[in-house]
């Protein structure tokens, strides 16, 4: 009887130290860009002080965004700088709890891609080719990607090898709390090197945009660009945390050296811009944009047009929202005021239903019912992002 009383208590201890889905609270810390074309060791110095602090932040890990280095195209001496900036690392983060990718500054030839994989020993999870640049993390139910964008002969586009291979874990980890995607080049230009980021290959960045978005990706943190940018396009963050050292561009306000420290509290994500002395530059926070995915296209076809009026203005909400996914989906056009009505009563009820207001928003916009302008106008002012995001997304779509 005893050894039972024990072992259900053992049982009982084992899951309340186990993180559960939603509820995960960890730290970890994004930036990049250390390069230097004045300094011998061709990274500036500066990166110290930034590791330094990250030392002292307690987080599970530091993603680091590519152009470490200035580099040579004299394989010896880029080996020199490589080895120089892993020494300055590891005196303040341990290996395995240091992730770099590489940037364009890494990559003057094959042997410099392996002289990276021979200093640097990251996961080996990613397409063969790409072994130790392109690669995730699963860690306390969230996701991490990397994706490779200055592959030799492959710069500013992701590959299609990769795309695949990012598809595959996308859907793998689809039920996941939080996804972070991390590349050197920036998807959309921040305004310095227009036509050497992603946007070289417009229909590749969008058709990376649109995985991203189909998987509700939480952000996607890049650098190449020096400086601290945040944006969100289509409901994505798009986060430039890219100087760790790097000279500045005048592209924007966030000129200073930084590194982003994300904190994960459950849903909401707080990111931290703080600089190379620890003092807080920016701060933010915003929650993962979730879809609804449990309704099935069958479900939605079963629902006849008059069950759909009838549930959206009389069902109970379990029912109703449904109902308003299945309207929007089937653009029945005779549901647009319901729906109409229907989001404004969620949002205004201040129940944190913010998801399912989204999604009465999302079928406005498949309806594109322009009346529902001026009330989408004011939600793209809501202080919550998925309200807020939906909003300014919808208010794109239907004003073009
Ligand atoms: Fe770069």
């Amino acid at each position: 009887m005893r050894n039972r009383i024990i072992k259900v208590l053992f049982f009982f201890l084992l899951l309340c130290a186990l993180p559960l889905p939603g509820n995960a609270e960890f730290s970890f810390v994004v930036t990049g860009d250390s390069r230097s074309k004045t300094d011998p060791t061709g990274i500036n110095p500066i990166v110290k002080e930034i590791f330094r602090q990250i030392s002292m932040e307690n987080v599970d890990f530091t993603f680091y965004l590519g152009d470490l280095v200035s580099g040579k195209r004299d394989p010896d001496e880029h080996l020199k700088q490589l080895l120089c900036f892993k020494k300055m690392v590891s005196e303040f983060i341990p290996s395995n709890k240091f992730y770099p990718i590489i940037g364009n500054h890494e990559v003057y030839s094959m042997k410099h891609l392996d002289l990276f994989r021979s200093v640097f020993r990251n996961p080996q999870n990613g397409p063969v080719k790409y072994a130790g640049f392109t690669y995730f993390l699963a860690h306390k139910n969230c996701l991490f990607i990397t994706l490779t964008t200055d592959f030799l002969g492959e710069t500013g586009y992701v590959s299609d090898e990769q795309m695949g291979w990012l598809k595959e874990v996308l859907e793998k980890y689809r039920s996941v709390d939080h996804i972070f995607v991390m590349a050197h080049q920036p998807a959309y230009t921040a305004g310095y090197h227009v036509g050497f980021c992603l946007d070289a290959y417009p229909e590749r960045r969008d058709a990376l945009w649109k995985l991203l978005r189909e998987y509700n990706v939480d952000a996607y943190f890049c650098a190449h660009e020096h400086c601290f940018l945040l944006r969100n396009f289509d409901g994505i963050y798009h986060i430039h945390t890219a100087t760790a050292g790097s000279e500045f561009y005048p592209v924007s306000d966030g000129l200073f050296f930084h590194y982003a420290l994300v904190k994960i509290d459950g849903e909401k994500v707080n990111l931290e811009i703080k600089d190379e002395k620890g003092v807080l530059r920016r701060q933010f926070f915003f929650f993962r944009r979730k879809e609804i995915k449990n309704v099935t296209q069958e479900e939605v076809m079963k629902y006849s047009n008059e069950r759909i009026l009838d549930e959206i203005e009389k069902g109970p909400f379990e029912v109703a929202w449904r109902a308003v996914v299945a309207a929007g989906k089937r653009k029945i056009h005779a549901a647009s005021k319901p729906i109409l009505n229907w989001t404004t009563k969620i949002i205004k009820s201040k129940s944190k239903k913010y998801f399912y207001g989204a999604l009465g928003i999302r079928s406005l916009r498949l309806l594109n019912y322009k009346k529902a302008l001026p009330q989408i106008k004011e939600w793209s002012q809501s202080s919550h992002s998925f309200i807020a995001n939906e909003a300014n997304y919808t208010l794109d779509s239907m004003e073009k």
